[in-house]
């Protein structure tokens, strides 16, 4: 029988150059996606897959995030009290339980790999979940949820997985493996190879679920790619013995931490709202229409 994931870790600790110079002031996990930081989405897919500890792994300059999971009580007084049921009802939609919430500082950004690491005492002996949440993921049901359902049946390590095409697999964890179903047996990976050089078209995307052994291969695990210490490098340990799975979901993913997929990921959600829809559409129905586009 597998474990239950329960824990999930968020690496929110990287600077934000891309979106510099909103990232100034505000980390980029703030940025909101119609009425919600990208924080957010990723929080709520987590609670959706049975995480209850939530481990923030941060940085310099990232105390708005705590403040946005604190309560609020001026706010909901005074949203109670002008009888605004409805807003105090999404405001408290965000509250987290008490001590639900780590928050552990990366001190020196030395990769995603490091950042992980950052979180083993509070992973302890345990499957952790990993959401990177500049991977938006649009999704009947969340991908986490999905992943954990499947890994329910295998056990071991699993990644989210995605084709991409052949120009971009050098941004990416490239899995080396037979795209069959959508549960693959990984046979390698590879933290973005060069040009030509991919094992497969298929790309991890930021969702995790490992084994602690992970975090062990991450005490030893030197600088890989970009000279910084990958996680990819520390899962590719775990592999032999059919111990790593890579998870095709089901659903769109938006790269939010580009400006390109923020834009798109702020079209589809605006859309995805009946409120916003109609207006939304028919002013991108006309801007194309005007030549804009
Ligand atoms: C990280 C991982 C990479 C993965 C990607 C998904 O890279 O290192 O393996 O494919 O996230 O978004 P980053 O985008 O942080 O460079």
């Amino acid at each position: 029988m597998t474990r239950k994931v329960t824990k999930a870790i968020f690496p929110v600790a990287g600077m934000g150059t891309r979106f510099l110079p909103a990232t100034k002031a505000v980390p980029k996990e703030i940025l909101t996606l119609v009425d919600r930081p990208l924080i957010q989405y990723a929080i709520d897919e987590a609670r959706a897959a049975g995480i209850t500890e939530f481990i923030f792994v941060t940085s310099r300059g990232k105390s708005a995030l705590e403040d946005y999971f604190d309560v609020a009580p001026e706010l909901e007084t005074s949203l109670a009290d002008r009888g605004k049921e409805e807003l105090l009802a999404t405001l408290k939609s965000t509250n987290m339980e008490s001590g639900a919430i780590a928050y552990i500082r990366q001190h020196r950004a030395l990769g995603l790999g490091h950042a992980v690491w950052c979180a083993r005492r509070l992973v302890g002996d345990e499957p952790f979940a990993v959401i990177l949440p500049d991977d938006v993921i649009d999704a009947e049901t969340p991908c986490l949820r999905q992943m954990v359902d499947a890994y329910e049946e295998t056990g071991g390590n699993m990644v989210a997985a995605m084709e991409v095409p052949d120009e971009a697999t050098s941004a990416y964890g490239i899995l080396d493996a037979e795209p069959n179903g959508r549960c693959v047996s990984v046979r390698g990976m590879v933290e973005k190879p060069k040009a030509g050089t991919a094992p497969s078209n298929l790309a991890v995307i930021g969702r995790y679920i490992l084994d602690p052994a992970v975090m062990r291969h991450l005490d030893s695990i030197k600088s890989g790619s970009g000279g910084e210490i990958q996680l990819t490098d520390a899962i590719a340990r775990e592999i032999g013995g059919g111990n790593v799975h890579g998870y095709c979901f089901e659903g769109t993913r938006f790269d939010c931490g580009s400006k390109g997929g923020f834009l798109r990921a702020t079209v589809a959600f605006g859309l995805a709202r009946p409120e916003l829809r109609e207006e939304l559409a028919s002013f991108l129905r006309e801007t194309v229409a005007n030549g804009n586009a």
